[in-house]
């Protein structure tokens, strides 16, 4: 994930045993008996990555909590974002003086049925990835930017956002995209960004996506 984002970003990936690691009893508590083996070990794996990126930045021993709205509580001073998907796992860390929020995604590189299409992406977004319908990746690329959006929106504006709120440009050549929010959702959502940039790489297994907001991006 780190080839994705500037090197100010500490970034870890989990290995093997970041999966049944110990958790700090603040973290501990987002789990519960009735909690399954897969997210018990998907939870810690992105615990254990967070917390090792914070200590790259030089912040020790400090608990990554779950907030109220799901999304980590990051210690004072920094901000991240955790994602994993089958078989893997990755936490993205930064301090809050060079960036207000980080997002990263990763998801498995499925072929996303045409009854989801319609859920997560504008017509014009499926127009677009009808034209490659050889290179079958594009609409997990939409959905994978969008939740990189999400995740940088959360933070930073404290609301949902719809997939459908977003409307997504995709430069194949370069890896990037660009997301423009709906003018209909601006207007409820005063100082929100109104754009979100960030990169993407299509592996044959897993698609990455990774952005970042600072505070310049937030200047109007
Ligand atoms: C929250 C969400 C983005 C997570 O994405 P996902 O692909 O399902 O799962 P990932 O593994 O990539 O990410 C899960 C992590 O996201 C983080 N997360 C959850 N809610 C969050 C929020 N509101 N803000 C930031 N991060 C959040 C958590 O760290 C979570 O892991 P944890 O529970 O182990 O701590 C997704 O479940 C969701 O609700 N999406 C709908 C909203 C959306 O994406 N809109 C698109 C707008 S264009």
């Amino acid at each position: 994930m780190d080839d994705l984002l500037p090197k100010w970003v500490a970034v870890e990936v989990a290995a093997h045993d970041d999966y049944t690691a110990a958790l700090l009893p603040e973290e501990a508590v987002a789990l519960t008996d009735r909690t399954v083996e897969s997210r018990r070990r998907e939870y810690t794996a992105g615990r254990t990555c967070a917390r090792r990126a914070l200590e790259r930045l030089g912040v020790r021993g400090r608990a990554v909590p779950t907030g109220g709205n799901r999304a980590p509580v990051w210690p004072h001073g920094t901000t991240g974002s955790i994602t994993h998907t089958a078989g893997y796992c990755a936490a993205a860390v930064a301090r809050r003086s060079d960036v207000r929020a980080v997002g990263i995604d990763a998801e498995r590189r499925t072929v996303l049925p045409a009854n989801l299409h319609r859920m997560i992406c504008l017509p014009e977004e499926i127009a677009w990835f009808e034209q490659r319908r050889d290179e079958d990746w594009w609409p997990a690329v939409h959905f994978s930017a969008k939740e990189v959006v999400y995740k940088l929106w959360s933070p930073i504006v404290g609301t949902w956002l719809d997939f459908l709120d977003a409307r997504l440009t995709i430069d194949p050549e370069a890896g990037e995209f660009e997301a423009r929010i709906e003018p209909k959702r601006l207007a409820d959502s005063p100082g929100a960004p109104s754009v979100f940039r960030g990169r993407f790489h299509v592996a044959p297994d897993l698609v990455r996506s990774a952005g970042y907001i600072t505070a310049s991006d937030l200047t109007p």
